[in-house]
């Protein structure tokens, strides 16, 4: 769902930039230099008048701290707050003074970043509080490493959400910052305080729809967001961290080529989502390129679970399904659905199979340029999204009330299938999960979560299992750790 506060975010950012614009005209030298002496005198004193004023408007803009958020501190507002926060942050990272938490933040972000085993790696996973970013965060603790979180809690789904995530992992020692990607000087900050190895970048807009709504905040984290991750590991970090960033299989657009093979077309995006993925894989390209950055690009199929996104259709249609509401489907629609769990087995590969970075493309160092890769983390069997529903309303034990119209041109794709030869021979990538096991766990969580009357779903799942011969139940054992 589209929020006020995202809304009102992007407005503050434009009346935020037209400010900078004014004060930037009103100090050109071509303007001085046609002013009398008193009258420029009386110019600076307007501007130090005008600075003045938007800065007592905005205090934040003065003094800026960054809490370790305990696990109660969420009042929608503070969010709301946070999130201007952080769109002003995107402007004034480069001039603002900032104050950083002192001597006990400093010990907190070391000791979640420290990892606990020989050989353990430090990552910094930017989108912690996100559906798979907090998946990831576990997985990797759970094993040992070291991990810090950062998050900006934005509210284009649910921030209750995102902190029950964020509470999940400081149950198990990760921190979760409350800081936006663009903020510059918290990234040095960050890499000053700890040599990470790894970057895994999950922080992004996602959504294909909302693009239509609120075009600027995919520019402003996906493609903004991207150059300053990406600019602070090249020219800050030391050493330089090797980076897995998400893209997405959005980026096939309008390729019907299938399955889908990292070397298919991807210049024909059909969503400003989409573009601004590819537009982050060409980034990547030219800072390993030049700065000699190990990146590796991950393009999820459809990612689904416990702990997702409310505003993906699986998740939506369950709601909708439990209050009675009516649904909507494309017809012909199909989707390579990926289990979360699935998709964590490909990050972690990822980053246990990243080279280091090099420091410069063309060092002439023994390792040779710094690898850029990019592959598939798909299901590898699409799935139609009525059958997804179909599959929902048995384990839901309640039948859905379906509206099915033609699919509209408003950015989604009619199929996704992904080739995930290259993952596999690369890191072993296997994904095991069918569409039926791992949406009965997402049920499960989804009924635990929001305390569902739980005697309706149980008895449905228990018919469920009567029906079901016994050779099918194989990938309904694995639930894993990080679920
Ligand atoms: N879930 C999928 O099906 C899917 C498919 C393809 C690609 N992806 C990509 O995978 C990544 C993770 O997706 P997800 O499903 O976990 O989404 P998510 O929205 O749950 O997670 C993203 C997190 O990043 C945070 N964030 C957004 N902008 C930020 C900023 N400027 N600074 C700091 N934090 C910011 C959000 O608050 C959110 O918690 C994203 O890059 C997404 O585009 C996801
Ligand atoms: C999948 O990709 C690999 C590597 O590019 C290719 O060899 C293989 O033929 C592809 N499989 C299909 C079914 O297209």
């Amino acid at each position: 769902m589209p929020t006020d506060a995202a809304a009102k975010g992007v407005k503050l950012e434009r009346y935020a930039s037209g400010g900078a614009l004014l004060l930037r005209r009103v100090a050109s030298g071509k303007f001085v230099a046609a002013s009398s002496h008193l009258l420029f005198r009386a110019t600076v004193l307007a501007t130090l008048a005008l600075v003045f004023l938007f800065a007592f408007h905005y205090p934040s803009l003065l003094s800026r701290s960054f809490s370790l958020v305990s696990a109660d501190a969420s009042s929608s507002s503070a969010t709301s707050s946070r999130l201007h926060a952080s769109h002003r942050s995107l402007l004034m990272s480069s001039s603002a003074s900032a104050t950083y938490g002192g001597e006990k933040w400093d010990k907190e972000i070391r000791r979640s970043a420290k990892p606990r085993r020989d050989g353990g790696i430090s990552v910094l996973v930017t989108g912690a509080a996100g559906f798979v970013g907090a998946h990831c965060s576990l997985a990797l603790r759970a094993r040992g490493d070291g991990v810090l979180g950062l998050d900006n809690f934005n509210s284009y789904y649910d921030p209750a959400l995102k902190r029950a995530r964020q509470r999940l992992l400081s149950d198990r020692g990760v921190v979760v910052l409350d800081a936006d990607i663009n903020d510059a000087l918290l990234l040095e900050k960050l890499f000053d305080l700890v040599p990470f190895t790894h970057v895994l970048h999950l922080a992004a807009q996602a959504g294909v729809r909302y693009a239509m709504e609120a075009p600027h905040t995919y520019v402003a984290s996906n493609v903004a967001g991207l150059v300053t991750v990406f600019e602070t590991a090249a020219k800050h970090a030391d050493p330089q961290p090797a980076i897995v960033w998400a893209s997405s299989s959005s980026v096939y657009g309008l390729n019907k080529e299938t399955p889908f093979s990292e070397d298919h077309r991807t210049d024909r995006p059909a969503s400003l989502y989409a573009a601004t993925k590819k537009a982050g894989e060409a980034i990547a390209h030219s800072y390993n390129h030049i700065y000699g950055l190990s990146i590796t690009g991950l393009r999820f199929f459809t990612v689904y679970g416990p702990w997702g996104r409310p505003d993906m259709a699986y998740f939506s249609f369950a709601r909708s399904i439990v209050a009675g509401e009516p649904i909507t489907l494309y017809a012909d629609a199909r989707r390579d659905f990926t289990y979360i769990d699935d998709v964590v087995k490909g990050c972690v590969g990822a980053l246990d199979t990243a080279a280091r970075s090099t420091g410069s493309a063309r060092s002439g160092k023994k390792t040779g340029p710094a690898p850029l890769r990019v592959y598939n983390l798909g299901n590898t069997s699409p799935v139609p999204v009525t059958r997804m529903v179909a599959i929902l309303e048995k384990l839901l034990g309640k039948k859905a009330n379906k509206r099915v119209i033609a699919m509209p041109s408003n950015g989604d794709v009619p199929f996704t299938h992904a080739n995930v030869s290259h993952a596999a021979h690369d890191f072993g990538y296997r994904p095991t999960t069918s569409l039926d096991a791992g949406l009965r766990h997402f049920v499960d969580w989804f009924v635990e979560y929001y305390k569902l009357d739980t005697k309706i779903v149980k008895a449905a799942q228990a018919a469920a299992d009567k029906k079901k011969p016994a050779t099918k139940k194989k990938a309904a054992a694995g639930k894993s750790a990080s679920s």
